[in-house]
């Protein structure tokens, strides 16, 4: 009996769209306002999915106590009240799109789950705009 569990946080982070490897203009003409060099705000939301058998002895697929730790100290820890771009290593390069932003975050909790457990992350940029990985 497969079953998926939800865990669903915030975080406030400040970023802006920008590949340095374009002119400026170009880089205005894809990201438009996203690239204004002083930065914008999201209130992102964060779903995490949690998906694998339900344990016999706990009835719980994870405890979600141990679920919402992790993910407070990994990711909010790290990226809530921040500045994408300027603050964090992981999107000091790498552009901090919705897209890569959930990759980002799969890649961190990945290895802090047990392997039986499958893992999938939904990050709301927007209340109409989200990603999802694995797709
Ligand atoms: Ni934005």
């Amino acid at each position: 009996m497969r079953v998926s569990v939800f865990r669903k946080e915030h975080f406030n982070a400040a970023h802006r769209l920008w590949n340095s490897k374009w002119s400026d203009e170009k880089n205005v003409e894809v990201f438009g306002k996203c690239c204004n060099p002083n930065y914008h705000g999201h209130n992102y939301d964060l779903v995490v999915q949690v998906t694998g058998e339900i344990d016999p002895e706990t009835g719980y697929v994870i405890d979600m106590k141990i679920l919402s730790k992790i993910i407070r100290e990994q990711i909010l820890r790290r990226f809530d009240h921040k500045n994408l771009n300027a603050d964090t290593e992981e999107f000091r390069q790498l552009n901090p799109t919705a897209e890569n932003i959930v990759v980002v975050i799969y890649n961190i909790l990945r290895p802090l789950l047990d392997d039986r457990l499958e893992l999938k992350i939904k990050l709301y940029e927007t209340e109409r705009n989200y990603a999802e990985y694995p797709a």
